[in-house]
């Protein structure tokens, strides 16, 4: 068992020390001006844990003190905390690595001090000496608000959660086949239309449950979900998966598809054949989404998709062969890459990195600068890696948590692959290849596809306990992660703690596979 207790993921350096601070009596917090956003975290943490704290004036004494000094760590998400029986330090190289240190702190508390009810008393903090940095950049956690809708409450829990485990990334899939979830103002029955289906098949093909299903996130939505986050120091990466996925879209503007049918918003699971027209009128319409996207969402990477885009209406197009000529491309299949190339400069010109799946590469390819997340396989991401791409380790066969965690009868329905938390806690995520690759691995990214988890109770049940260890694949160095089952059972209480719904690491809950349609199935 490690030296800590129970931290997840595994920090770089940790000593204990004998002792413990007790939070008893007013708790002075201070921080240095650029670390206020981080100490007003921490002083509602510590509030919720029963702390009485008291924000004081920088320079005064205080018993928890929070600074920002770049010369701890050559990488910005480092930290140290320093705990001795009188004060707890923390110290980040910048503001990112100052709000993982809260994080770990938060960790820190007994579980009890976590949960969303009044506590009262004076939590312990073990003494103790941390020095801790993240072994890659991006990790992640993707969201498919497209699927199944999330009201934003859902939303910022899911960021909480990310923080708690140190991710720094949360990717919401926020348009699809079944359901287009941001509002437009040039395009209104994108919210009007788009966002709503009329019914969701049950299980995989059992049959429709009869119940509309839908939901859009409106401006002021997302900015609190932007706000939310920042506050975390995670950045959101938003998608509109295009020029694929958009049934939904051509069922609210069918002058926008290639053959002017009428269709509905999805109600089944599985590809839609129905693609963007190669138009002018389409790229229109998908840089007035990239303008809203770039309004609302501050960060620095947009993901455009580019998955599983299927040729079969561009071949059967006159106006489609036509076009691909005109713009002097080898054959219809190669509109899918023209079409995101554009997107692609339209976002550097907004001062954005465009973010694609892995597809992206395929006939044609895209600017080096595109980022990659490799879902298809490690192949895929070596592809990228050797033409000048970095990529984000989002590899199915590991990070597809809406995979069944076993083979057990009583797992929820789900994707019909299995990953085993053991599958991810073998996973190394950095190809033998890459070193002597051009292109770089960011880092690593789970993804919640939600076909079959249609609340966040099944999103959850999905994520926990496999989420921690892809936290842990993307943050901790390989020999720190040897020991997570032996951290694993004082980590679930914290989770039990803040009420979330983890699959129990004996096996599946028996009640929890009727939730999601099976037995209907
Ligand atoms: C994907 O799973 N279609 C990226």
């Amino acid at each position: 068992m490690s030296e800590h207790p129970g931290l997840v993921p595994a920090p770089g350096h940790y000593r204990a020390r004998t002792g413990q601070l007790t939070l008893e009596g007013r708790v002075g917090l201070s921080s240095d001006d650029s670390a206020a956003p981080s100490a007003t975290l921490l002083a509602e943490i510590l509030t919720r844990a029963g702390v009485s704290v008291q924000v004081v004036a920088p320079g005064e004494p205080a018993t928890v003190a929070l600074h920002i000094d770049s010369g701890i760590s050559a990488q910005p998400e480092g930290y140290r905390i320093d705990i001795t029986g009188e004060r707890a330090v923390l110290t980040g190289a910048s503001a990112d690595g100052l709000a993982r240190a809260v994080q770990t702190v938060r960790q820190l508390l007994p579980a009890d001090a976590l949960r969303h009810a009044p506590v009262t008393g004076a939590p312990p903090l073990p003494c103790c000496e941390i020095e801790d940095a993240p072994r890659f950049g991006w990790r992640g956690v993707h969201i498919d608000v497209a699927r199944h809708f999330l009201p934003v409450h859902s939303v910022l829990r899911s960021i909480d959660l990310a923080a708690l485990h140190r991710l720094n990334v949360v990717h919401l899939h926020l348009t699809d086949d079944q359901g287009w979830r941001l509002d437009v103002p040039t395009h209104p029955l994108l919210a009007e239309r788009a966002s709503w289906r009329a019914e969701t098949v049950v299980g995989r093909d059992a049959g429709f449950d009869g119940t509309p299903h839908g939901g859009y996130y409106s401006a002021a939505d997302i900015r609190e979900i932007v706000e939310y986050a920042s506050r975390r120091r995670i950045t959101i990466v938003p998608e509109v998966d295009l020029p694929g996925h958009v049934q939904s879209v051509l069922a609210a503007y069918p002058e926008l598809g290639n053959t002017g049918q009428p269709v509905e918003v999805r109600r089944t699971w599985g590809i839609s054949e129905n693609v963007l027209a190669p138009t002018e009128e389409a790229l229109t319409f998908a840089k007035e989404v990239l303008d809203v996207l770039i309004e609302l969402f501050p960060g620095p990477w947009v993901h455009i998709g580019g998955d599983e885009v299927p040729r079969t209406e561009w071949r059967a197009s006159e106006a489609a062969a036509a076009r691909a000529s005109e713009l002097g491309l080898a054959s219809v299949d190669e509109l899918q890459s023209w079409f995101l190339r554009e997107l692609h400069a339209y976002l550097a010109a907004h001062g954005r990195r465009a973010v694609g799946w892995d597809e992206i590469l395929d006939d044609g390819g895209m600017p080096a600068d595109t980022i990659v997340t490799a879902w298809r396989g490690a192949e895929h991401a070596v592809q990228g890696l050797t033409a000048g791409h970095d990529v984000v380790m989002a590899t199915k066969w590991v990070t597809y948590l809406d995979y069944a965690s076993s083979d057990d009868p009583d797992e929820p329905i789900a994707q019909r692959r299995i990953i085993t938390l053991a599958d991810i806690l073998s996973w190394e995520p950095e190809p033998a290849e890459a070193p002597d690759l051009p292109g770089q691995v960011l880092g690593v990214q789970a993804q919640l596809w939600s076909e079959f988890l249609p609340t966040a109770r099944e999103v959850e049940y999905a994520a926990f306990p496999r989420l921690c260890a892809v936290a842990e694949a993307g943050w901790s160095a390989p020999e720190s992660r040897t020991d997570l089952m032996d951290r694993l059972p004082a980590h679930l209480s914290r989770l039990t703690a803040l009420g979330v719904n983890y699959r129990p690491l004996a096996g599946p809950h028996p009640w929890q596979r009727g939730g999601t349609g099976r037995r209907r199935h």
